[in-house]
């Protein structure tokens, strides 16, 4: 019998990626030999100072941008080997993600971005999605905001739409990047109460980037980027343990001293 990545449990992973951007005196190196899976039915929060290199990893990951080395796999399939029809494809039937690139489509209302998914795959929810549907909206507190555009919403509300449009489809795979930064701290409860039940409940992976010790409290698994790299990964932690990590590895690399 073959043994596959998806055996092994992992819902995606990526193996020795680098990411450079510019080129010359100007490069820029975003990450610098990334491996790491997401294991399948497990929350993952993957945390790192400004400019370590989240947001470009978990664009890779999801298949959103191209890494200049390495590879990476969404379930079994090599999605550096991809062209983009296949990829987009992919990504509407198993990917859900919210990020601040690529958010509310500006002409649809709430309702319309929530059921975008379904429409691009060219169908309509099932009895069964609906009622997924109607209980996010609910418990995303946007009942009353179905038919606005998102113009006419807060940035925490359109944030609650891009999470709700995530998990309409019931995606295997969430990506998140800062998916409580907006929010006001009720809301942020409930968003990281809907993704812990999302992989709890539903089995879905979920990869989401924080850099707030209590969001990530919530999750299965702590993975911290330093520089591109991947630092530590640890397995679920209290607020005051991440938070306690962080301070000491921020004292224990402190900024180099320029001598001029
Ligand atoms: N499109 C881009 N062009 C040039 N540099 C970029 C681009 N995107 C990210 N970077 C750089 O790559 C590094 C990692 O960025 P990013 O992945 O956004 O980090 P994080 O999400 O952890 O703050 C940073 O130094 C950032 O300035
Ligand atoms: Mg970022």
């Amino acid at each position: 019998m073959d043994i596959s990545t998806t055996d092994l449990g992992l819902a995606a992973r990526v193996q020795q990626l680098t990411k450079t951007y510019g080129a010359g005196g100007n490069e820029v190196r975003a990450l610098d030999g990334v491996s790491i899976g997401i294991r399948r039915g497990e929350f993952t929060a993957i945390m790192g100072p400004s400019g370590s290199g989240k947001s470009t990893l978990m664009h890779i990951m999801a298949g959103l941008d191209a890494p200049t080395s390495g590879r990476a796999w969404i379930g079994d399939t090599d999605i550096t080997g991809l062209s983009d029809l296949e990829l987009t494809i992919l990504r509407r039937r198993r990917v859900g993600f919210v990020f601040q690139a690529f958010n509310l489509v500006p002409t649809l209302d709430a309702i319309g971005n929530i059921l975008l998914p379904f429409d691009l795959d060219g169908r309509r929810p099932t009895a069964l999605e609906r009622a997924r549907i109607d209980g996010l909206v609910q418990t995303l507190g946007l009942e009353s905001r179905l038919r606005h555009r998102p113009h006419e919403l807060s940035g925490g509300q359109q944030q609650r739409v891009a999470i709700a449009r995530a998990l309409a489809t019931s995606p295997d795979l969430v990506f998140a990047d800062e998916p409580t930064g907006n929010l006001d701290s009720r809301s942020g409860r409930e968003v990281l109460g809907l993704l812990a039940a999302a992989s709890r409940d539903h089995g879905q992976s979920i990869a989401m980037v924080t850099h707030d010790p209590v969001a990530a409290s919530h999750a299965d698994r702590v993975v911290f980027l330093g520089d591109g790299r991947v630092v530590a990964d640890k397995p679920r932690q209290s607020a005051e343990e991440i938070s306690a990590y962080m301070l000491a590895t921020e004292l224990g690399t402190p900024e180099p001293v320029v001598l001029s």
